[in-house]
């Protein structure tokens, strides 16, 4: 096994006092306003603007009707390729040598890698290695050390505790009076289940959202230096505190917990420490937006539906499609990016080595041809299952199962509690281009 620091006091310091990334980036903008990024080309959906406004699908469907497959030259995430159809997402996804996740070529997000003569001088890059971003062979063995704290036993072993948790958290909202569900039963619901999961010291649970939110905003990256400093700072102290988790439970006897599975694991030899922390940092963090967000989007396309909230409370076996089909209708990962390992030809068009390939989920849950009348919520809709917000191919999403279960287990104890849940109050949406979610959803709870 890999070499690890010693254990030090867990401490918060200036950087866990920052203000959350969203009101950060606010107020930098507030006083920048040239600061604001300019999308010049109509389709260029990196554009955030769209997402907070939520009026992205007539862009999306008006290039999904012209092909599955277009060249945005400017962007200020330069130019890339936008993958907007569901059979060509899957066929991309498909090839992932041609088409590469690697943090070396770029990552898989929308955002470039910086050039080494572009890190500031006196920086140091600062890169957590995770295998969501590496390309076979490596990702198999990295994939291969969590992948069995998924596997439906182990789903089984966790539901109880997860439906306990999600029946107190039901039990004790405000009653009669309008409450923000995103913080009252989202954060709280999936900060909770990544603190068991993981062995996570519960006390500290909200630095979970705290630091997912600073990881997962792309807008951040173009919001200057002074900016990308804070969000460094913060990646670095993250970094640091799992590696004193990791320190303390290497130290500890084997548990059942995520953390101490890894460790044990013997594809554990095949990691350096950055690499164990950075895929701790995945877990962690990639499993908390997500399933968040999902979250807080049924309750509101429960209301935007009211058709569809009633079959819910009459027909509760419609659940377990109901699950799929909320997850397909939020999508709240709107995209993961590929580079081209070589030139190859795509859907008629010339694609180069170096090339960067934008997958938009957003756009293939949403496409007609797969999905009819995709932009409703269709509870019974029959191929619910095909969409694509997990992804697709060998990165499909690991933590899938356990998201399924937690936004089950919610519908069921909400109908168990024949409880109705109305947007009552203001409604705001994340600001980003990569995850699709809610930062304000005001609701009341009533009952059928
Ligand atoms: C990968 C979505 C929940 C851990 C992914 C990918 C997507 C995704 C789109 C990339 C797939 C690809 O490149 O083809 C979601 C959604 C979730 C969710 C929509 C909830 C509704 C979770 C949870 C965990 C998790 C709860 C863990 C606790 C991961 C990991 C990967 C991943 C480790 C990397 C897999 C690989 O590269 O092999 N997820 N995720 N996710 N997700 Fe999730």
């Amino acid at each position: 096994m890999a070499t690890i620091a010693p254990p030090r006091e867990m401490e918060k310091t200036e950087w866990t006092r920052s203000p959350s990334a969203h009101e950060a980036l606010q107020k930098h903008f507030e006083e920048n306003p040239d600061a604001m990024p300019e999308h010049p080309h109509k389709w260029d959906t990196s554009r955030s603007d769209i997402y907070a406004e939520h009026r992205w699908q007539p862009i999306f469907k008006e290039m999904r009707a012209e092909g599955p497959l277009h060249y945005i030259p400017e962007s200020p995430f330069g130019p890339y390729w936008s993958v907007v159809g569901h059979k060509a997402i899957q066929h991309v996804e498909a090839l992932p040598e041609l088409f590469s996740s690697s943090w070396e070529h770029g990552g898989i997000t929308i955002l470039e890698r910086l050039d080494d003569e572009d890190v500031e001088e006196g920086q140091e890059r600062f890169e957590l290695p995770m295998f969501i971003a590496m390309d076979r062979p490596k990702h198999t063995g990295q994939r291969r050390t969590v992948a069995p704290a998924f596997t439906p036993t182990e789903m089984k072993r966790m539901e109880d505790e997860i439906r306990q948790r999600t029946g107190e958290t039901l039990d004790g909202l405000p009653k009669g009076e309008v409450f923000n569900w995103v913080e009252k039963v989202s954060i709280p619901l999936t900060t909770g289940m990544l603190a068991i999961l993981f062995d996570f010291p519960w006390e500290d649970r909200d630095l979970l959202t705290f630091w997912s939110d600073w990881s997962g905003d792309t807008e951040l990256m173009l919001a200057g230096q002074g900016m990308e400093d804070t969000r460094r700072g913060i990646q670095r102290e993250m970094a640091a505190y799992f590696q004193q988790l990791w320190a303390k439970k290497s130290q500890e006897e084997p548990g059942q917990d995520l953390i101490s599975m890894m460790i044990h694991s013997p594809a554990m030899n095949q990691m350096s420490p950055q690499e164990f922390m950075g895929n701790l940092v995945l877990l962690i963090v990639g499993g908390n937006d997500t399933t968040r967000n999902t979250m807080s989007g049924i309750i509101h396309a429960l209301d935007k539906f009211p058709d569809q909230r009633k079959l819910f409370e009459k027909q509760p076996d419609l659940i377990p499609n109901a699950v799929q089909e909320c997850i397909r209708y939020q999508t709240p990962l709107k995209h993961m990016r590929r580079t081209c390992s070589e030139d190859t030809e795509l859907f008629g068009q010339q694609i180069k080595k170096g090339d960067k390939v934008v997958l938009w989920y957003n756009s293939a849950n949403r496409d007609e041809d797969v999905f009819e009348n995709a932009d409703k919520l269709d509870l019974t809709r029959e191929n619910a299952r095909r969409h694509l917000a997990f992804g697709y191919g060998i990165h499909r999403c690991v933590g899938a199962r356990l998201a399924e279960l937690q936004l089950r287990v919610l519908l069921e104890e909400m109908h168990a509690r024949r409880m109705r849940v109305h947007v009552a109050g203001d409604v705001e949406r994340v600001r980003a281009n990569f995850v699709e979610g809610f930062r304000t959803l005001e609701v009341e709870v009533t009952h059928f």
